[in-house]
């Protein structure tokens, strides 16, 4: 349970764990240039009427949240809190928030705006076409 952080690849796509474990480690700094099919790795998460503008969705499910800091502009972190591994719960003010110990992380770029967690939550690969969104 303290280790999900370093295996969110896994937990987020159990039928494709393998691919996808594989893709992120040589792909981690590019996203424009994908041309590989989404078939396997394209499971929807939700619709974008589903993450309010200006807040987030937790899918506690696959441990994503979805923010939208401003209009058409979303973000997917890990909801996997980096202190010790509690889900986060919700989206507030700004902040992506972990109900155990009161860490905040931005719904902008996932970065530590309040303690005890010093690390950022890890960004997720989402793909957005028309209303649907899609872990990439
Ligand atoms: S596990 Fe999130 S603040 Fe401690």
């Amino acid at each position: 349970m303290t280790h999900r952080s370093t295996r969110r690849t896994v937990i987020l796509a159990t039928g494709a764990s393998a691919l996808l474990a594989g893709c992120s480690q040589y792909n981690s700094g590019s996203s424009s240039s994908d041309s590989s099919p989404k078939a396997s790795s394209g499971q929807e998460l939700a619709t974008t009427s589903a993450v309010p503008v200006g807040g987030g969705t937790v899918f506690k499910d696959q441990k994503v949240v979805v923010t939208q800091p401003a209009k058409g502009d979303f973000k997917a972190f890990s909801a996997v809190c980096t202190h010790q591994g509690c889900l986060v719960d919700k989206v507030a003010n700004g902040t992506i928030d972990c109900p155990c110990h009161g860490s905040r992380f931005s719904a902008e770029d996932g970065s530590v705006k309040n303690g005890p967690a010093t690390r950022p939550l890890p960004a997720e690969k989402i793909t957005v076409t028309g209303n649907s969104i899609r872990l990439a």
